[in-house]
């Protein structure tokens, strides 16, 4: 393939820079865990898997959205002490959950359809499946039922008996974060560069709030684009729901305002166009740190398939996180929001 040979100017050496302060850290954080396995329920469990697939077909016919909601919480689930469940736990006289921090707060979504498959499950096979599997599957399903690719999941997770909450807007990246923020925030995680290009490309479901795309909106959106005439009308259709001054806070728009439903690479074709919804998300294209991102913005944009395979070999990644902790004292829990009594 005729790959070009990056030219190493020094925000790239500052990038590699961040890659080794980063990965010294990720080494503490990722030692000694079981490894998952693929058939880790074969015996212990053999409907489980068919069990969520089923129960998020239902959730997902019956609104494409929920598919968004699932992924999102997986996410939020691994940044935050490694994939345990953590997000899942209800706020309790002794434990402080992660579902008011901040970037959580009245962002996170679809705890039902989990609390409804991890039921079904437990009917089955008591006390076997974690939440944190059981999550990790639904987020794989959510993206096959709304038209992306399929995976192989690696299981054998434990639910964690403590939240992070003070991890959250620490560990997570924000809307407004800049693009090196975001990629130090992926290294500390053990992913790399081309995880966070392919990762973010859930963003082609889903929706996001006013809050979040406002600083974008009257900021550098590029109104006037000879890439797409229609720009203007779009950016004013955005700015109608979404007033500068205040107001329409909690109003949604869709990230990918082409095909919002549907799990393709046309997230990559609007940050080409300079219309990304979220600053974060036109970062990956435009930022003058972003020579490797925007090179894989570019390379995704044109190729469906090499978006697939790396965005399924990211979400392997993404659910490999963990924590040691939770391995030495996790559980399965009985209902994913409070820990076992
Ligand atoms: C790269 C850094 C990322 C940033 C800065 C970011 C930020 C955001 C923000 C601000 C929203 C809108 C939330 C709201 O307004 O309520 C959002 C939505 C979403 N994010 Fe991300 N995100 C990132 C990466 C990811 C990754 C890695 C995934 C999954 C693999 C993901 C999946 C989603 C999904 C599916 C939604 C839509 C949720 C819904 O429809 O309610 N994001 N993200
Ligand atoms: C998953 O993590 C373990 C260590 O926790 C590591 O040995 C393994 O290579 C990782 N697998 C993938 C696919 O990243």
């Amino acid at each position: 393939m005729a790959t070009p040979v990056s030219v190493y100017s020094w925000p790239s050496s500052f990038q590699l820079m961040l890659l080794f302060v980063f990965s010294i850290f990720s080494i503490g954080l990722h030692a000694s865990a079981p490894p998952l396995t693929l058939d880790y329920y074969a015996l212990t469990c053999p409907t489980a898997l068919a069990i969520v697939r089923q129960e998020m077909e239902c959730a997902v016919l019956s609104d494409p959205r929920n598919a968004a909601l699932i992924l999102r919480l997986h996410f939020h689930d691994c940044f935050v002490q490694g994939c345990d469940a953590s997000v899942l736990l209800d706020d309790t006289y002794g434990l402080q959950g992660e579902k008011t921090a901040s970037i959580n707060f009245h962002a996170l979504k679809g705890f039902r359809i989990i609390d409804r498959i991890k039921n079904k499950i437990e009917s089955e096979c008591p006390g076997t499946v974690s939440c944190a599997d059981i999550l990790t599957v639904a987020a794989r399903d959510a993206v096959i039922l709304v038209g992306g690719p399929f995976w192989e999941v690696p299981l054998g997770r434990k639910d964690s008996k403590t939240a992070g909450y003070a991890l959250v807007d620490t560990n997570l990246p924000g809307s407004d974060d800049g693009l090196l923020s975001i990629i130090s925030k992926f290294l500390y995680q053990g992913l790399s560069v081309t995880d966070v290009v392919a990762l973010s490309g859930a963003h082609t479901i889903g929706m996001a709030r006013c809050v979040n795309y406002r600083s974008r909106i009257y900021g550098d959106f590029e109104t006037t684009s000879e890439l797409d005439p229609s720009a203007e009308t779009y950016v004013s259709n955005l700015r109608a729901t979404c007033p500068a001054a205040g107001g329409g806070e909690d109003y949604e728009s869709a990230m990918d305002y082409v095909t919002p439903n549907l799990f393709d690479n046309t997230y990559y074709h609007i940050l080409l166009k300079g219309e990304g919804l979220l600053n974060s998300d036109q970062e990956l294209y435009s930022s003058v740190f972003g020579m490797e991102t925007k090179k894989l913005v570019q390379q995704y944009a044109e190729n469906a398939v090499a978006f697939f395979e790396q965005f399924s070999e990211s979400m392997v990644k993404l659910g490999n996180i963990t924590n040691p902790d939770t391995y030495v004292d996790g559980e399965v829990r009985k209902n994913c929001r409070f820990v076992n009594t």
